[in-house]
This record gives C-alpha cells, structure tokens and sequence, in this order.
C-alpha cells in the first residue's frame, strides 16, 4: 500500500486512515467536553497507552477494574479516533480522553470548559526511535526503508501528527493556566509514585501512600506487557505485528544511543536546537550531541 492509501491529511498532519476519518475528525471537532473530563495530550511514543493506565486509577482511587476489563483504546479512547464514536456513551465521569492534536486543533468546548489537561513530553530523540520501530511494527504505517531515511521523515515532520518541536511548542505556549500539568516520560520513568503525586495534586484526588504505590505496581513497564488489556495482543497480527517490535518495547530513557550515529546525533540535535531558536522556554533534556553526554541529568520542568 502506498502511503497515498495509508494516510490522511488534516490541517497539513498525516494520519493513518486506520484509525482516523474525515467523520472521527468532525466528531472530535464537536466533540462537548465536561468540566470534569481529563485529557492526556501526547505526541505519539511518548507515553500514550502509559497514560491510558494510570489515568482511570488515579481518577477512581486505585480500582484495578478498568484496566483489567477494558482494552486500553476504549478505556481512555483517542479523541480523534473513530472508537471515540463507539465508546462515548459507556464512559464513566470523570472522563479520561487522550488527544495527539496540537493545542490549536482542540475542539471549541476544550476551551469553553475548565477540563483538565496533562501533557506529556518525552526526548524527541527516545521518540524518534520509539515511533521507528512502531512503524516497522504497525502494518498501516509506511514501513522505514531505513533509520536515517526515517530520522528526516521525522525532522521534516512526515510522519504521524507532524513535526515533533510544533507539537509541543503548541502546548508548551497554551494559555491554559492551571488547568494544565507538563510532566516528562523521563520523570515518571524516573521516580513513577512522585509523578503519581503530582498528578493526584493536580486533580485534587490526595490519594494516600498506599494506593499510589499500588497504582505505581499495575502501571510498570513488566506489569503492562503482561496485561492483556493494555499491551495490544488483543489486536490480529495483519494490524499490528508484535514478532517484529514488540508495542511495549523497551520503556527506558536514553534507547537513542543504542540506535544514533554520530552524524546523525549531530544532524538530529542541530535541527531541533535550531527550531528552539527564539522561544522562552528550554528542553528538559540535555542536546548535547555527544554520545557520552549525559542523558536524563537536566530534568526541571
Ligand atoms: P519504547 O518504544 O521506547 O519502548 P505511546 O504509548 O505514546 O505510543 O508510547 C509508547 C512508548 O511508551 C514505548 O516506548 C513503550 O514501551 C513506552 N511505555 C508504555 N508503557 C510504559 C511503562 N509502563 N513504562 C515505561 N515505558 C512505557
């Protein structure tokens, strides 16, 4: 299949026609978003089917049902997607939706509602690997020829949902005030009960010591890829084939040095620092494009 038939286009980002129609995107579009809902906003690889997790038992104080009864897609469906249509109506409030829009293609009810939203970040460079290895996976994505081939589809942003720095430059400059939390994949990889806390803060939810760290259980990496509701084995090979990269592949920081070449650590790092140019904010990552620097270390958001 060529990638004329594979994707979509929708205010210039591709998406897979798989998952997303012209009547999924007018849906979203009018979409009523409540006051209580909770969006997770995510650039693809960044954390998505994470979020589908933690977030309904950080909303409903720890009760293991909704993730071990219902497939992640429907659980925390994507805003976008065509399930959203299917599932809408058997959603429990408060509702958790997850979004890969950019800021400004949130439906006009986001904005007239007081929803809350997280948005969460990963190293461009873990994403770019991550969502490598989704394609060779993912029998309606375009399969890379190559990484380097893949790595200027990336920078170039043609691939799913567009360029990595507008997307999160989008939420980054949202005028959202309170009603929106940034935490990074590389915090919550880096200490999961403390992101925990600062998510049940945020949604005014003070779950105790107790139930955090048994939600920081049922949402760990080894937890995950053995639950059959969140790790896409429910899902026939012909879509998604999980003998060539598992979904829930490796869930580390720093997978980019096992993978870059010194040349294409220096093309990848100089694209984005240039498209950082000029904004008020700075990356939480190191852009060092040494392959010894260390990763992880300048992590103040
Ligand atoms: P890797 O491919 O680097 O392993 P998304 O859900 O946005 O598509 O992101 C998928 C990435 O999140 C994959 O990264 C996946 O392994 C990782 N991930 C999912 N659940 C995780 C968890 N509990 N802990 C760490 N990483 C997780």
């Amino acid at each position: 299949m060529s990638s004329v038939d594979m994707y979509m286009l929708y205010h210039g980002l591709m998406l897979p026609k798989e998952t997303h129609s012209a009547e999924s995107l007018k849906f979203a579009q009018e979409f009523t978003f409540k006051d209580d809902d909770v969006a997770v906003a995510v650039y693809p690889k960044s954390g998505t089917i994470w979020m589908q997790e933690i977030l309904p038992l950080v909303l409903n104080g720890g009760d293991l049902t909704p993730i071990q009864s219902i497939p992640n897609w429907d659980r925390v469906p994507w805003l976008e997607e065509r399930r959203l249509a299917l599932v809408v109506d058997k959603l429990d409030s408060p509702r958790g939706l997850v979004t890969h829009f950019p800021y400004h293609l949130m439906p006009p009810s986001f904005h007239a509602s007081k929803a809350k939203v997280i948005y969460v970040m990963r190293n461009p460079k873990d994403v770019m690997v991550s969502s490598y290895h989704f394609h060779r996976m993912a029998q309606f994505l375009e399969t890379p020829a190559t990484l380097d081939d893949f790595m200027e589809k990336f920078l170039e942003g043609k691939v799913l949902f567009g360029k990595w720095t507008d997307h999160m430059k989008s939420w980054r400059g949202s005028d959202l005030g309170d009603r929106i939390m940034h935490i990074t994949y590389e915090e919550m990889v880096q200490d999961l009960p403390a992101a925990l806390r600062r998510m049940s803060d945020f949604l005014g939810r003070n779950l105790s010591e107790e139930v955090i760290q048994k939600i920081a259980e049922h949402c760990s990496f080894e937890t995950m890829k053995n639950n059959n509701m969140s790790n896409f084995s429910l899902v026939p090979k012909m879509y998604m084939n999980s003998d060539t990269s598992p979904f829930l592949r490796k869930g580390i920081v720093g997978d980019w040095k096992n993978h870059f070449s010194p040349k294409q650590l220096n093309r990848f790092t100089s694209v984005i620092c240039k498209e950082m140019e000029g904004e008020i904010f700075s990356l939480p990552w190191s852009m060092d494009s040494s392959l010894t620097g260390a990763e992880g270390e300048k992590l103040e958001i």
